[in-house]
């Protein structure tokens, strides 16, 4: 399903001003029309659909556009900026590599790769031991399930390569992350062509209220698909496209068969990590030990690079040469993600994440419990998935979520447009650095939005 789209011509909008946000111009602002256009005519049309900003400046949890008006941003980008946009500790970091003449540096070593490659096995757990860098989340997990199957083949011989993923997922959108998918607008002829991956329902314990382990092997023998002949299972740790997390129980049962059955448990981190649920990385949450996981977005705050960090059995299944990537650890982006990770240790983001995270759950549980447009709000830490929907169902009601994050772009607050079933689901997921008075303040706005959007629709 495409996206709706923002107004394209500028309208006259109420001026606000507050210490964190200024809107004072129409929007979108005239003068970034001809940008719009210019990007309309040259680029893909699926680049479109996000409101109309065009950012300039980005500074801890605000973002400014060129002509004065300054949004709090609960994007971070697309669940990038953990430690805040356009931090100096991180541009300070990436000046030195680029002043000591080093841009790239392709698989030969240098030292921020190493640095960054022990950085990592320092702030996971001890068990994942080994580390290959990339540059994006749908790299981090098509490689993990080419570890995956590589290892269940080696295991179980030619048939233990079936990939189970989940119903709603997200994994990225290249060929195989995209396979690994379960979005159903995404679901192309590729889903349909290659039987190898299958998709079972997620017990998010909204739309699909069996969240028991049973559910799970029942749609699994719906499939046909025998134990034998998995190779890996990969989740999201929360599932992006509505903030909700697994079951602990679930967990630990899929933990234990996953065992049982020599079967790969990946879990991708790359919106989940590096704080952004308020622990270090979201499995934590789950107390079980997954054999892979794949990080990015908000491990480096800005740059592209991602991580797949696991187990040195299966980390190692490949010989010298022939798992590697032309800008594998690039030396720039290295130090943009060891700046990073230092700002959320040494600031104790994570710990705000959990903190302020109670802050943002107890004000949506309140919201929700006066707006039937509200239908369920999921997440931990500083991730909420606000689902809007038609009053007395569940059915998604993606033109009510488009509209609020509308109301909230003219108010100041910037989110990306609605994702998930139907459209349904505003993310917040702000900065990890945001302060307590902001996160407030955003909530003061959605709900004065969300009642507003109540009342009319009621
Ligand atoms: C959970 C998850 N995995 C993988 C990806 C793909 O990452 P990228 O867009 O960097 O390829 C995303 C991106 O949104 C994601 O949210």
């Amino acid at each position: 399903m495409a996206g709706l789209l923002y107004p394209k011509e500028s309208q006259e909008i109420p001026f606000v001003e507050t210490a964190h946000r200024k809107i004072s111009t129409s929007l979108p602002h005239p003068e970034s029309l001809g940008l719009f256009q210019e990007l309309e005519r040259c680029e893909a049309r699926s680049m479109q659909g996000q409101p109309p900003i065009v950012w300039h400046r980005a500074e801890g949890f605000t973002v400014e556009d060129p002509y004065g008006n300054r949004w709090i941003d609960v994007s971070s980008g697309v669940l990038v900026a953990n430690a805040g946009h356009g931090r100096n500790e991180v541009r300070k970091a990436m000046e030195a590599e680029l002043d000591q003449g080093l841009h790239h540096s392709y698989c030969f070593p240098h030292q921020a790769r190493a640095d960054l490659a022990s950085n990592l096995i320092e702030v996971t757990p001890g068990y994942l031991d080994k580390v290959f860098l990339l540059t994006t989340g749908s790299e981090a997990t098509e490689c993990a399930i080419k570890l995956a199957r590589t290892h269940g083949v080696e295991r179980g011989g030619e048939k233990k390569k079936r990939i189970v993923t989940f119903n709603n997922a997200f994994h990225g959108r290249t060929l195989g992350a995209q396979l690994a998918g379960g979005i159903p607008s995404l679901k192309t002829w590729i889903h349909q062509e290659d039987p190898s991956f299958v998709q079972v329902p997620f017990p998010d314990g909204y739309i699909n209220t069996r969240v028991g382990f049973e559910a799970f092997l029942d749609s699994l023998k719906e499939t046909s698909v025998s134990p034998s002949e998995v190779a890996g299972v990969m989740l999201e740790t929360y599932q992006g496209a509505t903030g909700s997390f697994a079951p602990v129980p679930f967990m630990e049962s899929l933990r234990k068969w996953c065992d049982e059955n020599d079967i790969v448990l990946i879990l991708d981190e790359v919106q989940a990590g590096f704080g952004r649920t308020g622990k270090w990385f979201g499995f934590m949450h789950y107390g079980i030990e997954p054999d892979i996981i794949c990080c990015g977005k908000g491990i480096s705050s800005g740059m592209p690079l991602s991580a797949v960090i696991g187990r040195q059995s299966l980390m190692d299944q490949f010989g010298p040469g022939e798992m590697t990537s032309t800008h594998s650890g690039n030396p720039v982006c290295c130090r943009a993600a060891l700046a990073s990770i230092q700002l959320i240790d040494s600031e104790g983001l994570v710990g705000n994440s959990e903190c302020l995270g109670e802050i943002l759950h107890s004000r949506l549980a309140g919201l929700q419990d006066e707006c039937s447009i509200l239908g369920c709000s999921q997440g931990k830490g500083l991730i909420a998935g606000v689902r809007f929907v038609k009053p007395g169902t569940k059915e998604p009601d993606g033109a009510i979520a488009h509209a609020i994050t509308r109301s909230m772009y003219e108010r100041g607050v910037l989110t990306f447009s609605p994702v998930g079933p139907g459209g349904g689901t505003i993310k917040i997921n702000p900065p990890l650095c945001i302060t307590r008075e902001a996160l407030e303040e955003v909530l003061d706005v959605f709900g004065e939005i969300v009642r507003e959007k109540q009342r009319e629709t009621t």
